[in-house]
């Protein structure tokens, strides 16, 4: 049985900030930013925005009435939550209009939980072939003003819908994963902003990667010929940069330069969206399918999360996904969003909203928002 990605949707919010204007901002050179780290935009979440309502917003995107009874369950991968107990996937139900008689909940290791996600939706559909399953990934990546991080920042969703005779990908149930206690990011329960060991993270994903590639090989009897696209996780597109090039002088010319330009085509809407954690190797794949991707690829994806866990997995792009998937919307919903200064970025960053907050909805443009902070409960609405 065939079992992949039926659907695939995105969220961004509005706001963006350039890069270029921040580096002129922190008194950098404007290349480090664009070359050296590889981003031009970076989305900026408001306060009423957060895993939930962005989420939301991803999956009402490409969910209808017959996909909601056909589900069976709902997986959320975030490391964003806005609760220590209650999962992202529960404040959905309602948000959603999901049926109760599902299994829904959160998955948190980094940037890896949406591909857990991906591959428990892989097996359960597996048992349950008349069943679908939403996974959503959802997160506000945060280093803080002024860190060596605040480059890598942006926020954003993507949501798959994964189901057997998949329209989009294919799940070619090839996969090779290892996972190692690594200090390399990490984000304590105080703290809203992450932590990271940059340089030593960029090293172990690129060390993570090389390792599954070789015991890809291995395990498949496979080279890089099998392949004419690699997809990574890019939290900055630098970083899936270094990995790729490791290839470089392993494979032959041709090839390295096929999927240097497949990986171009993969970058772009990150280049202008910034880190989405766990959903930024799914937003490759979205901009991949929109700029150049074509019917029956086999793909090799790389997914990483920090502390550490890696995997290497193999899919086919599935003829007929381009109407599956409203391109012109989605390049729509990048170009229609407004530029806001680095003054009102940085004051949109320090707000905080606590307990008794109660937010204005002719503030919001927004499909979904939370509504306010009573008792402590974060309490979201829909518009009508
Ligand atoms: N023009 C072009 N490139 C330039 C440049 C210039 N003027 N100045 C610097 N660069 C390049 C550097 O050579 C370097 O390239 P390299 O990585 O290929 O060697 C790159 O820009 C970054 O410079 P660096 O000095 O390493 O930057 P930094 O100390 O500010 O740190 C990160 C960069 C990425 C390590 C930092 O932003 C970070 O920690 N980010 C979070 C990491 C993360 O997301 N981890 C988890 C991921 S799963």
């Amino acid at each position: 049985m065939d079992i992949g990605i039926d659907k695939i949707g995105f969220y961004v919010p509005k706001d963006y900030i350039d890069i270029v204007e921040l580096a002129k901002r922190r008194d950098v050179d404007p290349n480090k930013f664009t070359i050296g780290i590889g981003q031009d935009k970076q989305a900026v979440p408001l306060p009423h925005q957060d895993a939930v309502t962005m989420g939301a917003s991803s999956a009402d995107s490409i969910l209808t009435d017959e996909d909601k009874k056909d589900l069976g369950m709902l997986i959320v991968g975030t490391e964003s939550s806005v609760d220590e107990s209650k999962s992202t996937a529960a404040f959905l139900m309602d948000l959603l209009d999901l049926p109760e008689d599902i299994r829904a909940y959160e998955i948190k290791q980094a940037c890896y939980g949406a591909t857990a996600g991906l591959q428990t939706a892989y097996d359960f559909v597996s048992l349950n072939p008349d069943k679908k399953v939403l996974v959503i990934a959802t997160d506000i990546a945060r280093y803080g003003i002024k860190t060596p991080g605040e480059v890598t920042q942006g926020a954003g969703s993507v949501a798959m819908l994964i189901s057997q005779n998949p329209r989009v990908l294919k799940l070619n149930h090839e996969s090779v994963y290892m996972t190692k206690n690594v200090g390399d990011f990490w984000r304590p329960t105080f703290s809203k902003t992450a932590f990271a060991r940059g340089k030593f993270s960029n090293e172990i994903y690129v060390e993570f990667f090389q390792t599954l590639w070789a015991k890809f090989q291995k395990k498949y009897d496979a080279t890089a010929d099998d392949f004419s696209t690699m997809l990574f996780h890019i939290p900055y597109t630098k970083m899936g940069t270094k990995a790729l090039r490791t290839l470089e002088g392993k494979v032959s010319d041709e090839k390295y330069a096929e999927l240097t330009e497949h990986y171009q085509n993969s970058i772009k809407f990150s280049r202008d969206v910034g880190n989405l954690y766990t959903g930024s190797l799914y937003l490759g794949l979205l901009s991949y399918l929109v700029n150049g991707a074509k019917a029956n690829e086999n793909v090799l994806m790389f997914s990483y999360g920090s502390g550490a866990v890696g995997e290497l997995f193999s899919a086919k792009i599935q003829p007929g996904f381009e109407q599956v998937i409203d391109k012109q919307a989605l390049i729509d919903m990048l170009n229609n969003r407004q530029k806001i200064t680095i003054d009102d970025y940085e004051k949109i960053y320090q707000i905080e909203y606590k307990n008794d907050t109660i937010v204005d909805p002719s503030t919001v443009s927004d499909k979904f928002y939370l509504s306010e902070i009573k008792e402590n409960e974060r309490i979201y609405k829909k518009m009508k």
